[in-house]
């Protein structure tokens, strides 16, 4: 919504994109994931963004990584700006996502900047290496596709029965420093409030 509403433009576009998806009090998911490019693209773009938090594991065997020895037992925190060394402890499934996500030689110049048609330009990117919104391996989010549904049927309640503007704020920050298993926290105080007015 953060994206959204800081873009009327993209807004009314993919407004118009679900809207066939709604009739009263009933939501067509199926059209919402099959013919909804626009929705679909930008729900993609925003997890590459926001998919940035820490991982936790344990250590299952003692080893030496770069010098430094990690006991069984302990725990450790992959967080977001993860030494180097470290990547050979974890599986390519597990590399810190945010790197991933932010590094140009997949994502280009900018890769700090949403980009609503990323993936429609290149509908590859999806399937990337360097893209995992959802984790990998073993630990693959198993919520995914009720996460994607509930975005989907969320976005397109809102946008179906409301005008949306902002009412003040700006854009939030988020908290890179809480750890959390998917899209990072948004910093206290930087909650966006939105003015919702019903459509006719
Ligand atoms: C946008 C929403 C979501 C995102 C971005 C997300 C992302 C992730 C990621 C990146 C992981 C891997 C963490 C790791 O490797 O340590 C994960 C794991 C997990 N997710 Fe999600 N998730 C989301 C929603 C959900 C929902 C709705 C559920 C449950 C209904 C869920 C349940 C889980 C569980 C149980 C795991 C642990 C899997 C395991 O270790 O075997 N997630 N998620």
């Amino acid at each position: 919504m953060a994206y959204l509403v800081h873009d009327q433009e993209l807004l009314v576009r993919i407004q118009l994109e679900v809207l066939p998806a709604v009739r009263g009090d009933s939501i067509d998911e199926k059209y919402l994931l099959e013919r909804c490019p626009q929705l679909e693209a930008l729900v993609n773009e925003t997890l590459r963004l926001t998919v940035t938090s820490s991982l936790a594991r344990v250590v299952t065997e003692t080893c030496v990584v770069g010098g430094k020895t990690l006991q069984k037992g302990n725990k450790i925190m992959v967080s977001c700006l993860v030494p180097p060394l470290f990547y050979s402890l974890i599986s390519s499934s597990q590399l810190p996502i945010r790197e991933l996500h932010y590094e140009q030689g997949t994502w280009g110049p900018t890769p700090d900047t949403l980009s609503a048609n990323r993936f429609i330009d290149n509908p590859r990117l999806s399937k990337s290496p360097s893209y995992r919104p959802w984790g990998g391996g073993h630990t693959l989010c198993p919520g995914r596709n009720l996460a994607r549904r509930s975005v989907n049927a969320f976005l397109s309640i809102i946008l179906s029965r409301f005008d949306v503007a902002i009412e003040s704020g700006t854009f939030p920050q988020n908290d890179g420093a809480r750890p959390s298993p998917g899209v990072v926290p948004v910093a206290q105080g930087q909650d966006l409030q939105l003015c919702l007015t019903p459509r006719h």
